[in-house]
């Protein structure tokens, strides 16, 4: 079977001896970034909100499996393990953190990567469409980080890395609930690096459509597939396709490594130009 990851590269050893909370960990860019964070020495505690024991998708490993399949070939750490949790719940988090310190001893990374959105316009979302987007992208963040600052507090720093969107920075049609949030996100890791500075670092990137397995679905799901992929390659003004997820690994990890030791608050567009666009 040919690798799910066909531009990662080995690992270098960048996150050697680190131990990182990855959330949605199991599926999109969330399982590259754990799987990559893991081939660069990282052991990674994989939060995602998706049962332990529920099937995947065309019999993919779990990530923790997958991250100890790499270890087994000698690639990275083989060091992960699976916290079903959902990261837009508080009392999760204790869960998450209990199970890191317990697996790993220590908490150096953070990367708040789950999210989602629902494609209509603000009068027809039902308000418990609405507070499901915000909790899942805005909330995750604030419980996140209260659930790791007591730890980077002991420790003396730490790493936090957000995930936000290119439509954290610009609009699209029927998206309210999706934009705002991540337009939120964006805004509270400028305002979390002012917080938390000097001894915690606070970024996000920003991505553009990146061909994850919700992307897929919504392709797929469309009148017209064909024509709905085209334009979704388009969106990239540049590069002219779409992200495969480990490109947006790529950003997070140099956002969440020691070589980014002067990059604080910043939102790192990683969307093949989709933002350059007037
Ligand atoms: N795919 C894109 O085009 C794109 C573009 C910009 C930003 N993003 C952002 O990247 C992140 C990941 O998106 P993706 O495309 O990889 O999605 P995905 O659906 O492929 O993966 C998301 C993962 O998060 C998990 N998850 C969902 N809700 C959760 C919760 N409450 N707690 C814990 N885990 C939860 C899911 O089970 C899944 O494993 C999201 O924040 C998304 O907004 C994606």
């Amino acid at each position: 079977m040919s690798d799910e990851h066909p531009r990662m590269g080995p690992g270098r050893g960048r996150l050697t001896g680190k131990v990182v909370i990855v959330t949605g960990a199991d599926s999109g860019i969330g399982r590259a970034t754990a799987r990559l964070f893991a081939r660069e020495g990282a052991a990674v505690a994989c939060a995602d909100i998706r049962p332990a024991e529920l099937a995947r998708p065309g019999d993919a490993p779990r990530i923790d499996e997958l991250i100890a399949r790499d270890g087994a070939a000698g690639q990275g750490s083989g060091r992960a393990v699976y916290v079903e949790a959902d990261a837009g719940v508080a009392a999760e988090w204790t869960r998450v953190i209990e199970v890191t310190e317990g697996e790993f001893g220590r908490v150096d990374v953070l990367v708040n990567n789950a999210g989602f959105g629902i494609r209509a316009r603000l009068h027809e979302l039902s308000e418990d469409d609405w507070h499901a987007v915000l909790r899942t992208n805005l909330d995750s963040v604030f419980h996140g980080v209260r659930a790791v600052l007591p730890v980077f507090d002991r420790q003396g720093g730490g790493v936090i890395v957000n995930n936000a969107s290119s439509f954290g920075l610009l609009a699209t049609d029927a998206y309210p609930a999706y934009c705002a949030s991540k337009a939120a996100v964006v805004n509270l890791t400028r305002q979390l690096a002012i917080d938390y500075g000097p001894a915690i670092r606070v970024n996000c990137v920003c991505p553009g459509a990146t061909l994850t397995p919700r992307l897929e679905e919504r392709i797929a799901a469309s009148a017209d597939p064909a024509a709905t992929r085209a334009r979704m390659d388009d969106l990239a003004r540049s590069l002219r396709r779409m992200a495969a997820p480990e490109e947006i690994a790529y950003a997070i990890l140099f956002l969440a490594s020691d070589e980014a030791s002067f990059v604080t608050g910043h939102a790192l567009t990683v969307d093949g130009g989709q933002t350059i666009d007037a």
